[in-house]
């Protein structure tokens, strides 16, 4: 498996990003729904402190997975899927991208305007305060949180929901090639002769040369899409 995408493949760094990110947001989100239920005594101290600091640690995440990005353009969309459709992928990753900002440095500054303690990530190094205390916004702080965060797990399912229907509907292997060890796209020929012509009874048929999976056209890439 190759560190680096290329115009068929998503490299094992990008999906690495990809899939560390996404499971410890479904942890962070856990902790953070039950740690706001629990009863306010000095035993949900050591909860908290997890809490920012796997957020910070999501944030850092991403900022890498940024940074890599830019020398690691992505595969290409797959071939035939409609202008329209490529666009809505596109906005819904960048607001993804927003999002998997937004929601760690809404809770740095919730944090930071309620200036409880000192900020530790894991207990091994202090974090600075992104600005002074502000007992006024510290309510407002706390509610922008909690929304950014339902509005990435909202665009997040719409995002997953999208990758099922182009793995299982449209069969263009979207899904499984962001998954490990997950190869490249299905050609679109070859997709649709899967769902539109039934299997062949007579074993001696020719598939006529010009149906042939060989000649689909490869998926141009657009590097930095
Ligand atoms: C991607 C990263 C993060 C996710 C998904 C996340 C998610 C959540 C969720 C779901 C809640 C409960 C919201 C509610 O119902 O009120 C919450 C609360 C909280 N989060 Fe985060 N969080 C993240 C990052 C951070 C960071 C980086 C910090 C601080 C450095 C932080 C500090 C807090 C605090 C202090 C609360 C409690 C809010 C309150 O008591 O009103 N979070 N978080
Ligand atoms: C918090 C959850 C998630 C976030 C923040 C997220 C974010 C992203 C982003 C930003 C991209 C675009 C990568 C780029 O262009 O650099 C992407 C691609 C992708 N994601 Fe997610 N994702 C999440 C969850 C999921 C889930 C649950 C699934 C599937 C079950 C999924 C499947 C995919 C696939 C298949 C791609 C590649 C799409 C393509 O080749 O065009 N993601 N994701």
């Amino acid at each position: 498996m190759n560190l680096k995408s290329d115009a068929q493949h998503w490299g094992s760094l990008a999906k690495f990003f990809h899939w560390t990110i996404v499971l410890l947001i479904i942890m962070q989100a856990t902790v953070g729904l039950v740690m706001v239920g629990m009863p306010k005594k000095p035993n949900i101290i050591p909860i908290y402190s997890f809490h920012k600091s796997v957020g910070l640690t999501i944030f850092a995440l991403a900022l890498l997975r940024l940074g890599w990005r830019a020398f690691d353009p992505r595969p290409a969309e797959p071939a035939g899927m409609p202008h329209w459709q490529v666009l809505g992928a596109r906005a819904g990753h960048a607001l993804l991208y927003v999002l998997l900002f937004a929601v760690p440095l809404s809770g740095w500054w919730f944090d930071s305007v309620s200036a409880l303690r000192p900020l530790y990530w894991f207990g091994l190094s202090e974090i600075p305060h992104l600005t002074g205390p502000d007992k006024s916004i510290k309510d407002f702080a706390s509610q922008t949180h909690a929304v950014l965060f339902w509005a990435l797990s909202a665009v997040a399912v719409g995002h997953a929901a999208m990758a099922f229907i182009h793995q299982f509907i449209n069969r263009d292997g979207t899904l499984l090639r962001m998954l490990p060890g997950g190869g490249g796209l299905a050609s679109a020929p070859a997709a649709a002769i899967s769902q539109s012509i039934p299997p062949l009874e007579n074993s001696d048929a020719q598939i006529p040369p010009s149906a042939s999976a060989a000649d689909a056209a490869p998926p141009t890439r657009e590097p930095g899409a």
